[in-house]
């Protein structure tokens, strides 16, 4: 099969791989049919990704068709269309027995990271029964896309923010991780959606789209004001930072009413620190968090229900063939798009 891999130096081929074969019973190959670029995958290329294995094909965010279940796949069968968690997990181990599947004993990132990924023509899946999950019928590949990666990463801020009833949440970021998140905020009670973006294009189209409520530019005004005059200067009910920078830190922290939670869905290059002194009395509760992407079946049922929709996030669409083509689209002009997705 053809697939995507990488090489030390930022270098990236299509070469020639066999194609996966069931390894332990708990597997299942998986014909990509899209997939779509991750800013984890460019991490990967650019070297910043340590535990990432040379020559692996990337990409793991991705749906496809089932070719081969495993004797031990009870939830799936051949032929089945389904989403990817971009997780690996036992569903068996200390950690995913509490739900925490990030830290899988036997699991983790593991697809387009230390195993072959998605872009490549056939994937396999291990565990397959809980990394994969049945696309409703009713819906597109293109609507079940970012099930198993950006918008359970949405998800999962929107939930480590302990949404109360009309809550005001504040998302800094409307990249696509920052858009998902607004959008489960939303579904989980939020009253108000404030949008934080350096990105004005980003911004207006939250607006637009009424995904946020009130767009915020720290560049144009101050932003600790700003939230404060929309929440009857207490801040906000809860924040998630999805932008990942030095500043995005701090903003997140300052515009946090006391006794609320902020959720860190960013990753970061750098270390950050916490003015303990400047922030006495804020009381704050600090959430830090790799996804733990366990509503997949949830996500897929709200937007066959038309309650969830991702699809607007798709900027651009590539052929598998021309994959190259798109990683160096991104890469290059990251700030025009949301998403590529590559159809195979
Ligand atoms: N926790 C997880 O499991 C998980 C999963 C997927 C992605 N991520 C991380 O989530 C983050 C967002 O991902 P994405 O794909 O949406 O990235 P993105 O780069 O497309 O979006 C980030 C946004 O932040 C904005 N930004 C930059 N500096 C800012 C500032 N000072 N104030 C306000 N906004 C600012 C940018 O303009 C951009 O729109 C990344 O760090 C990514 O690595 C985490
Ligand atoms: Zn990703
Ligand atoms: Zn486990």
């Amino acid at each position: 099969m053809k697939a995507l891999i990488w090489k030390k130096g930022g270098k990236i081929e299509l070469a020639e791989k066999p194609d996966p074969k069931i390894k332990k019973q708990t597997d299942a190959i998986i014909k990509v049919t899209r997939s779509s670029i991750c800013t984890s995958d460019l991490h990967i290329i650019h070297g910043a990704v340590p535990r990432a294995v040379e020559g692996k094909a990337l990409g793991h965010e991705f749906v496809g068709i089932v070719e081969k279940a495993g004797n031990c796949v009870k939830n799936i069968k051949e032929g089945d269309r389904v989403a990817v968690n971009c997780i690996t997990y036992c569903g068996e181990c200390w950690f995913c027995e509490r739900n925490y599947i990030n830290n899988c004993q036997n699991g983790g990132w593991e697809l387009g990271c230390t195993i072959d990924g998605a872009h490549a023509e056939y994937a396999r899946i291990p565990y397959a029964d809980k990394g994969l999950t049945k696309i409703p019928d009713n819906i597109s590949d293109d609507d079940a896309l970012f099930v198993g990666d950006i918008l359970s990463s949405g998800y999962f801020g929107a939930e480590l923010c302990e949404i109360k009833q009309n809550d005001t949440i504040t998302v800094i970021g409307a990249g696509p991780v920052g858009l998902c998140a607004m959008l489960c905020a939303r579904l989980m009670g939020a009253g108000k959606i404030i949008a934080i973006d350096i990105n004005e294009e980003r911004l207006k189209f939250a607006k637009e789209l009424q995904i946020a409520d009130i767009i915020i530019n720290p560049q144009a005004q101050n932003t600790e004001i700003a939230v404060k005059s929309h929440t009857s200067q207490r801040g906000a009910d809860g924040v998630i930072e999805a932008a990942g920078t030095n500043e995005s830190f701090q903003t997140a922290w300052k515009i946090a009413r006391p006794n609320s939670i902020v959720a860190i869905v960013a990753m970061y290059e750098e270390n950050q620190t916490l003015p303990l002194p400047q922030m006495y009395g804020k009381n704050l509760i600090f959430k830090t968090g790799g996804v733990d992407a366990i509503h997949c079946k949830k996500l897929l049922e709200l937007i066959s229900e038309r309650k969830l929709s991702t699809n607007f996030l798709i900027t651009a669409n590539y052929k598998f063939d021309e994959i190259i083509e798109a990683y160096k689209e991104f890469d290059t002009n990251k700030n025009t798009h949301f998403k590529i997705a590559i159809t195979y």
